[in-house]
C-alpha cells in the first residue's frame, strides 16, 4: 500500500504513540481518506460514512475494575473505522458542565458495591442528579454492565439512563443491561448505535431497556478440608486460610475470585420468625423466588444491613415514621419499629433485595494444588454497632466453617488480573489479604519453573502476629522464586510505614523494573491504600523518568491499557 520511505515515516512517528494517540491518529487517517486521494483507491470494504454525514460522538465510560474501559476502547476502534469521530472519556476526569457541548453522549457504565456506581464516577453521577440541568440538546445512549448475581443488577446504568430522559436529553436507544459475557452484546450495541446515528435525523427511543438472559453461572459444591488463623493469638486481627476441596473438577487463572452467597445467622431467623408471627413454612413467591419464609430468610435475602431505599419502603408498608437516612438490619428494624402482623412482614419480605455473593481472592494455583482443591485467605470484617461487636456477614460465616462443611461458590475470573507471560518480571503490591492472589501468582510461578523475576511487597500491622504465610513467603525468598521481597509493618515502630513508603524507598530499581517491561498488580484495600500507592507510582515515574506530571499519568495508563498495571481492589 505505502512506499518503504512512507512507511518508514509513518513508522517512524507512530513508533511512541499511546494506545489512544494511535486509535485517534487511525480515525484522523479514515477521515482523510474521505477527502480527494492522489491515486486511485480500492472501494473501501467498510460501511464508510461519507464526509458530509461523519458525526462526532463521545464515548464515556466509567469503571472499577477496567472492563468498562477495556470494552469502550475496543468500541471506539470499531467506530473509528465506521469513519464516525469518537472522542473517548473517562468519567472520572469528565466535566458534566461540558455534557451541553456535545452531541451525541454514549456512556459504558459499571455497578458496584451494592448498586453504586464506580467509586471515582461518584462526582459525575451526584452532579447529575443534583444538578437541573438542561440536556436538551443531547442524544444519548447507555450500556450498563453488571453481574446479575448481583441484587440490584446494572443499577446504575439504569439510574443515568434515566436521569439523562428526565433532564430532558434525547435516548436515541435503548438501555442496553449487559451480564458478565457482555463482549457479544455490546459488539451489537455499538453496530446499532452507528446504524442509527448514520440516519440524518437520529429519533428518540422509548425506555424500554434490554436486557441478557445470561447462561448463568456454574455453581460447584466445595467442602471444607481445612481452616487455619493466620494471625498469632495476640493479633487483634483472624485471617484464616480456608482450603476447599470440590467433588468435580474445577479451572481458574490466577487472579480469579470465589464467589460467594452467605446465609444468614439461624439465631437472627429464629429470632425475626419470633417477633413477626410468620409461619416458617408458609410458601412466599418474591420476584426471584419462590420458597419457605424460613427459606428465604436464612438463604436468599439480605437481612443484614438493609439498604436506605429498602428501609423507605419499610416505613411506608408498616406506616412508622423513620429517619430517611438510615441502614440496619432487619431484625433492630423490626425491634424498634415492629410490624403488626405476620401479613404486614409478608409484604416487608417482598420488598427485601436478594443476598448479594461476596468475593474472595484465590489464593492457590491450579498448577500447584491441583484441580479438586481451592483456597481462599479471609479477614474477618468486625464493625460496631451501639457499641456492640458484630461481624461481617460472609467473613465470619466462613471463619466459622468446620472442616468437613459444606457449601457453594461460582468462580470468577478476573480479566485484567492475570499473570503476564512467564518471562516477564512481576511487582505485586498486597498488605493484608491483599496478599491472597499472589501467594496464588507465587506458587503457579513456582509450579511452572517461569523465568520472570517475582518482587512482593506486603505488608500489615505487626510483625510477629500479622505476617500471613510468612514460612511460605520466606521458602519462596530462598529458592529464587520470590526474588524480592520488601515489608512495612505500621506498628513495629513510632512512624507508621506503609507498603507505599516501601516503594517509594526502592524508587529507582522499581522504576527499572517498569522500564524493563514488568507488571504491577495492586490487591488489598481500595481506600487509601491502593490510592496511595498509585500516587507513589506516579511519583516514581516522574521522578526517576524525568516526566511531567501528565506524562507519569500517560505511563501509567498506557501500562493500564497494556495489562502491565492492574489493580483488585476493594
Ligand atoms: C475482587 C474482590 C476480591 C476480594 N478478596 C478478598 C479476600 O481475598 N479476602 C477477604 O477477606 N476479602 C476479600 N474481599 C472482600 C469481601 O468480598 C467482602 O467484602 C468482605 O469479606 C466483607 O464482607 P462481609 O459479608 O463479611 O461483610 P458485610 O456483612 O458485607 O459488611 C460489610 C460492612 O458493612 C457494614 N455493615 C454491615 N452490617 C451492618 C450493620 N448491621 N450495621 C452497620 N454497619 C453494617 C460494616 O461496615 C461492615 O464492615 C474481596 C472483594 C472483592 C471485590
Ligand atoms: C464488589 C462488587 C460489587 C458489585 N455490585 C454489583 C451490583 O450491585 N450490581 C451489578 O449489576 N453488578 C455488580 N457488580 C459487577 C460489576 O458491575 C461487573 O463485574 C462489571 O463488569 C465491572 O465493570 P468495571 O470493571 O468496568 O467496573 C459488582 C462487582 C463487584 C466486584
Amino acid at each position: 500500500m505505502l512506499s518503504e520511505a512512507k512507511f518508514n515515516i509513518l513508522k517512524q512517528i507512530s513508533g511512541d504513540f499511546s494506545r489512544d494517540e494511535t486509535i485517534w491518529a487511525s480515525g484522523y487517517l479514515a477521515g482523510l481518506a474521505g477527502a480527494p486521494l492522489t491515486t486511485a483507491q480500492p472501494p473501501q470494504q467498510e460501511n464508510h460514512v461519507s464526509q458530509t454525514t461523519t458525526r462526532k460522538i463521545t464515548l464515556a465510560y466509567g469503571t472499577e475494575t477496567g472492563n468498562s474501559k477495556k470494552l469502550a476502547t475496543t468500541l471506539a476502534g470499531i467506530i473509528k473505522k465506521k469513519g464516525i469521530q469518537v472522542k473517548l472519556a473517562d468519567l472520572s476526569q469528565y466535566k458534566p458542565k461540558d455534557l451541553n457541548k456535545e452531541e451525541f453522549f454514549f456512556v459504558i457504565i459499571s455497578t458496584q458495591g451494592e448498586g453504586d456506581p464506580p467509586l471515582l464516577t461518584r462526582k459525575f453521577y451526584d452532579y447529575i442528579h443534583e444538578n437541573e440541568i438542561n440536556l436538551s440538546n443531547l442524544k444519548f445512549g447507555v450500556l450498563a454492565l453488571g453481574d446479575s448475581s448481583y441484587p440490584l443488577f446494572c443499577k446504575t446504568g439504569e439510574d443515568v439512563d434515566f436521569r439523562f430522559e428526565v433532564l430532558g436529553a434525547q435516548r436515541i436507544i435503548p438501555l442496553k443491561k449487559c451480564d458478565i459475557d457482555y463482549e457479544e452484546e455490546a459488539g451489537r450495541w455499538i453496530e446499532h448505535i452507528v446504524e442509527t446515528i448514520n440516519k440524518t435525523s437520529a429519533s428518540t427511543v422509548k425506555n424500554t431497556s434490554t436486557g441478557h438472559v445470561s447462561a448463568g453461572r456454574k455453581k460447584y459444591n466445595g467442602r471444607v478440608s481445612a481452616i487455619i488463623n493466620l494471625n498469632d493469638i495476640t493479633s487483634e486481627k483472624e485471617t484464616y486460610h480456608i482450603e476447599i476441596e470440590t467433588d468435580e473438577p474445577i479451572s481458574y487463572h490466577p487472579g480469579a475470585a470465589l464467589g460467594i452467597i452467605p446465609f444468614n445467622s439461624r439465631s437472627v431467623v429464629d429470632e425475626i420468625i419470633t417477633l413477626t408471627g410468620i409461619d416458617p413454612e408458609k410458601r412466599i413467591e418474591t420476584s426471584k423466588v419462590t420458597a419457605t419464609a424460613d427459606e428465604l430468610l436464612i438463604k436468599y435475602l439480605n437481612i443484614s444491613y438493609l439498604l436506605k431505599t429498602t428501609v423507605a419502603q419499610y416505613a411506608q408498608i408498616t406506616g412508622h415514621t423513620i429517619p430517611s437516612d438510615i441502614r440496619l438490619s432487619l431484625l433492630n428494624l423490626l425491634q424498634i419499629y415492629p410490624v403488626k402482623n405476620a401479613d404486614e412482614f409478608e409484604q416487608v419480605i417482598s420488598i427485601l433485595t436478594g443476598q448479594a455473593p461476596r468475593l474472595y481472592s484465590i489464593s492457590s494455583s491450579l498448577e500447584a494444588h491441583g484441580d479438586t482443591e481451592v483456597h481462599i485467605t479471609v479477614s474477618r470484617s468486625e464493625f460496631f454497632v451501639d457499641d456492640q461487636k458484630q461481624n461481617g456477614l460472609c467473613s465470619g460465616f466462613l471463619s466459622e466453617f468446620r472442616e468437613g462443611e459444606n457449601f457453594e461458590f461460582y468462580i470468577q475470573e478476573a480479566g485484567h488480573f492475570r499473570l503476564p507471560q512467564e518471562d516477564k518480571d512481576i511487582i505485586m503490591i498486597g498488605p493484608g489479604t491483599g496478599i491472597a492472589p499472589f501467594r496464588s501468582f507465587l506458587w503457579e510461578r513456582d509450579a511452572k519453573g517461569a523465568e520472570g523475576r517475582n518482587w512482593l511487597f506486603f505488608g500489615d500491622r505487626n510483625f510477629i502476629s500479622d505476617f500471613l504465610y510468612q514460612s511460605e513467603i520466606l521458602d519462596f525468598l530462598k529458592t529464587g522464586t520470590l526474588a524480592r521481597l520488601d515489608m512495612a509493618f505500621s506498628r513495629d515502630s513510632s512512624e507508621k510505614i506503609y507498603v507505599q513508603h516501601k516503594l517509594e524507598q526502592k524508587a529507582q530499581e522499581v522504576f527499572q523494573w517498569l522500564e524493563g517491561g514488568a507488571s504491577v498488580y495492586v490487591c488489598g484495600t481500595k481506600d487509601p491504600m491502593s490510592r496511595d500507592v498509585e500516587k507513589t507510582l506516579l511519583s516514581i515515574i516522574r521522578e526517576q523518568g524525568n516526566r511531567s506530571k501528565e506524562e507519569a499519568l500517560s505511563y501509567l495508563e498506557e501500562m493500564e491499557l497494556n495489562g502491565r498495571y492492574a489493580k483488585d481492589v476493594y
